[in-house]
């Protein structure tokens, strides 16, 4: 966990940013599922638990010269009887160092009359609430609000502490056992489902949640393919892109690529040969200054010399990589900022994710490119290149027309059913390169083809 003085000198640092313009964070509340008293499962908005550690659902925070005043809702008559302890205000605000704790109901007055700057967060009655109050126009996504406290969150949360780097390494660990655990448990005949469920299970038994629904999946090509219903056939690869979230909030986001009969085939080893070196093409590159456009282009160049030798792709490497059309079998972008949000301060779009002056291309794969900036130490970020036989791309007329003959396209149907391979690591640019976090979670074709299948299956290991 992070020390209560980290979020002191967080508010701190934010005030000066701002020359002292006072600040109204509203946390999220959790919706309903079923009824008011059976909701989701409630996480904190990302730049509220950045700036309090405070995950209480329906808080807010006043952060001013004075300090910061927490309001949340003072627990009911009748809390400790159904929810167990709970604490006095004053006891809750010593967790995240604030200065005072009030009822949520005198947030109110205490914002009236005042100039306040605020963001929005993903619950939209409170990004209403903080618009109210704030006479604010704010939103969520895209994201309105006050330009300067919006530069002065993202700046911030860009650089990572070595507190948080802490977190992060902690959740790589965590998050590597519960892909060890998935690639020794597969086994042919199990199902999705299963692989999924003792995952997720691993994580939590560690205190960690999942940052993101786990893709769990024997049809990769669906690139955040959400359903667990497929069988584990011989000839199968299964893509797991997986990350565990620490209580503080702080993730990582892990994807690895295994055969369920535990050999790679021809067509799968070689294809994800040409993934893993795209990855490392791509990572040995970040270091201070690199711009991130021209890692995700390594990655395309390694995987077009792969696809041109594979006959997959025709012509030459500059026709290919003018066109883009390596986006034919890696159609999105190679990687995003990571941190307490999976795709970190997405909120905001390019205007955290891509440098000024910078703009989104429109074209096919690289729109898709969630980030270009010029990397700097203390940037966490991933990389997750891949290669995909999609049904749609082929069926694509004006994708089809785009690239005409730069693809084969008789082979592209030569290789419909083969899946996806995603190989995806956190990577932490330092002073003088980088650094992978999730180094822990086996890649190497020996390390994978080394455990899967070596222990009980994972229905077995659930429900023995
Ligand atoms: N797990 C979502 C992503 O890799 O972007
Ligand atoms: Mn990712
Ligand atoms: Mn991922």
């Amino acid at each position: 966990m992070l020390s209560p003085k980290t979020f002191d000198r967080r508010r701190a640092e934010l005030l000066r940013r701002l020359d002292g313009q006072a600040v109204l964070l509203v946390g999220t509340s959790a919706p309903p599922r079923t009824s008011p008293y059976m909701p989701y499962g409630h996480r904190q908005d990302s730049t509220f638990l950045y700036f309090t550690g405070c995950e209480r659902e329906g808080a807010a925070a006043l952060i001013d010269g004075d300090g910061c005043t927490l309001f949340i809702d003072p627990p009911a008559d009748d809390d400790d009887l159904w929810h167990g302890h709970v604490e006095t205000l004053e006891g809750i605000g010593a967790h995240y160092g604030v200065v005072r704790v009030r009822p949520a109901s005198e947030l109110e007055a205490a914002c009236a009359g005042r100039s306040l700057a605020t963001v929005g967060t993903a619950d939209p009655g409170r990004t209403a609430l903080a618009a109210r109050l704030t006479g604010q126009d704010t939103a969520y996504f895209p994201a309105r609000g006050h330009d300067a406290l919006t530069d002065a969150i993202i700046s911030m949360r860009r650089i990572k502490s070595d507190e948080e780097l802490a977190e992060h390494r902690q959740a790589a660990h965590i998050t590597s056992l519960g892909f060890r655990a998935a690639m020794a448990s597969t086994h042919v005949g199990g199902n999705e489902a299963h692989i999924a469920a003792l995952f997720d299970a691993v994580l939590a038994a560690r205190g960690c949640g999942t940052g993101y629904h786990s893709i769990v999946t024997v049809r990769g090509e669906v690139l955040h393919n959400p359903h667990y219903v497929n069988p584990l056939a011989a000839g199968d690869l299964l893509l797991l892109d997986g990350g565990g979230e620490r209580p503080s909030g702080y993730g990582v986001d892990i994807t690895r690529t295994w055969p369920v009969d535990g050999r790679y085939s021809g067509r799968q080893r070689a294809a994800y040969e040409a993934v893993l070196a795209a990855e490392l093409a791509s990572i040995d590159l970040c270091r201070p200054g690199v711009r991130y456009r021209d890692v995700h282009m390594k990655s395309a160049e390694v995987l077009a010399r792969w696809l041109l030798d594979e006959g997959l792709l025709r012509g030459s490497l500059d026709a290919v990589m003018e066109s883009h059309a390596t986006a034919a079998f890696f159609p999105h972008g190679v990687g995003h900022l990571l941190g307490l949000d999976t795709h970190d301060l997405e909120q905001f779009w390019d205007r955290a994710g891509y440098a000024p002056g910078r703009e989104r291309s429109t074209e096919f794969g690289t729109a898709y490119l969630r980030m270009d900036l010029d990397l700097e130490p203390g940037f966490l970020f991933t990389i997750e290149p891949g290669f995909y036989v999609v049904p749609g791309i082929l069926r694509n007329a004006a994708l089809r027309e785009t690239w005409g003959d730069l693809v084969d396209w008789d082979k592209y149907a030569d290789w419909i059913g083969f899946g996806g391979i995603r190989i995806e690591d956190d990577v932490l640019c330092t002073e003088d390169g980088s650094e992978v976090l999730t180094h822990e979670t086996p890649k190497t074709i020996a390390d994978v083809e080394g455990l899967i299948g070596t222990g009980a299956s994972a229905l077995d290991r659930l429900s023995p």
